[in-house]
């Protein structure tokens, strides 16, 4: 991380440290300062935990020796207190800083009641985590120039709780460098436990302008320095197409292709017509509607993931998961008019190979006036009418289409589906989908193996893997 910083021009250079730790990260960032001839250090040093602060100071001293044997000089102040609360970008007497190389602490907190919710409310709104105030704080004490190399879960760069906390990053700086980790359990793994979030490493400049930027990805079990490399135009990578400022991050240069492939659509899921919703069945709050007698009076489906397989919806109530929903009173809070419908799962299970999985159901396979889908999954419709079964099944089609997945994948490091990102995805026409689905039904082939033989062409994707 402390590689990837530039030599600064300033005489005596300022490093800032939020959430320091044992300091590992301000050593090496001042040690590479060194290595490229600064031989005057700052460094002031954000940590809370009081226990650390011992650990903290003998590597400083540390450092200070290696300075001092190369006629350098390197100073620090180590502060014990709450960074994000002490706002030292508010403090008259602290100076901006030339470097700062941070890997912040992650936790969730309430936008409405969270101290850090308030002390950074000039800067960005949103509900998102605590790194991003630690980011957004650091930011604003860095000077023009100032240089930021983070590491962080990769939840930032898509998303509507970070969608305010983007504008304020992306509009203070520029992103130029991105590192993805491929294997994620390999390189985070030193307490046994498999890290589940994507980390990423990114290089900021602030008040500076990109038009590419990098790309590195490397498999955590080799070093570092063996990552893929590439470079790409900067609108590839932010999407600036709407106010969501998406940063998509593509793990190879066939994941790029994808990508401007998509960027070729004409059009958005949204924009051709479609909407998605989440299922509207919550079900720890409406257990008196659910019931496991599937084939009771005055009860209709209620759809849960597992009905969800590729292509087309298996319900028919033999399933050991299977539940029906009671049409009691009041049922159409929770219901939905019955039609047909495209399901898209929200979450994909770990063995699950695949992000984007959807299938049809249609209006038909079942002979009632509502239906309920519960909110772990998103079901799919158009606004103006109802869907033909021709659509519904092109939809479903290119929705579990490898070429889908991978650009869904360049969009969101997450295994949730959520509607706002699929809402302002790149999308093929109405035509091009009933196109497909066309060609499924006359083929009568619904299986997901031939899925890809019968988009590919229709889109204009080339496979190039
Ligand atoms: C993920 S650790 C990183 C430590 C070190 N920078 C490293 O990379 O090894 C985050 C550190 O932030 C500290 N921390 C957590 N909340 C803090 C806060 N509000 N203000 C200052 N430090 C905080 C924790 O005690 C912890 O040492």
């Amino acid at each position: 991380m402390a590689s990837l910083v530039a030599k600064p021009k300033s005489k005596i250079i300022r490093i800032l440290d939020a959430g320091a730790g044992t300091g590992i990260l301000t050593a090496s960032t001042a040690l590479y300062c060194l290595s490229m001839g600064c031989k005057t250090v700052h460094a002031v040093l954000y940590e809370l935990d009081s226990e650390a602060v011992a650990s903290l100071k003998q590597t400083l001293n540390i450092v200070q020796y290696l300075f001092c044997e190369q006629l350098g000089t390197f100073t620090y102040e180590i502060c014990c207190e709450d960074f994000v609360i002490a706002r030292p970008d508010k403090e008259k007497t602290v100076q901006p800083f030339d470097i700062s190389v941070i890997n912040p602490p992650y936790f969730k907190y309430s936008a409405k009641d969270s101290p850090y919710a308030k002390a950074v409310a000039d800067l960005y709104h949103g509900d998102p985590n605590i790194y991003a105030s630690f980011i957004a704080v650091v930011m604003a004490c860095m000077k023009a120039g100032g240089q930021m190399v983070t590491i962080t879960p990769r939840s930032f760069t898509n998303g509507l709780y970070f969608k305010g906390f983007r504008e304020y990053l992306l509009t203070e700086s520029a992103l130029s460098l991105i590192h993805i980790f491929k294997h994620r359990d390999k390189v985070f793994n030193n307490d046994n436990s498999a890290v589940l979030q994507e980390n990423i490493i990114c290089y900021f400049v602030k008040g500076n302008t990109v038009d590419t930027i990098t790309v590195r990805s490397s498999n955590c079990d080799v070093n570092i320095n063996n990552a893929d490399e590439n470079q790409y135009p900067a609108h590839l990578i932010i999407d600036s197409s709407n106010d969501q400022r998406i940063i998509r991050i593509p793990e190879s240069a066939y994941a790029a292709s994808i990508l401007k492939q998509a960027e070729t659509f004409k059009t958005t899921f949204e924009d051709a017509g479609y909407f998605i919703s989440t299922g509207r069945v919550v079900e720890h709050l409406t257990r008196q509607y659910i019931t496991e007698d599937t084939s009771a009076e005055n009860t209709v489906p209620l759809y849960r993931p597992h009905n969800v397989t590729p292509l087309t919806a298996t319900w028919i109530g033999n399933h050991k998961k299977d539940v029906a929903f009671k049409l009691n009173q009041d049922h159409d809070k929770h219901t939905v008019k019955n039609g047909t419908y495209v399901l898209l799962k929200r979450f994909s299970s770990k063995d699950e190979k695949r992000r984007l999985v959807a299938s049809v159901h249609l209006a038909n396979m079942h002979c009632c006036k509502s239906i309920a889908f519960g909110n772990k999954i998103n079901y799919i419709g158009i606004l103006s009418s109802e869907l033909s079964t021709i659509e519904a099944f092109g939809l479903a089609t290119v929705l579990n289409s490898s070429f889908m997945d991978k650009y869904f994948r360049c969009i969101s490091g997450n295994t949730q589906v959520n509607a706002t990102e699929t809402r302002v995805m790149k999308f093929p026409s109405r035509d091009q989908i009933k196109e497909i689905g066309d060609q499924v039904q006359k083929l009568k082939l619904f299986e997901t193996a031939i899925i890809d033989l019968i988009v590919n062409p229709v889109l204009g994707v080339v496979n190039s893997m």
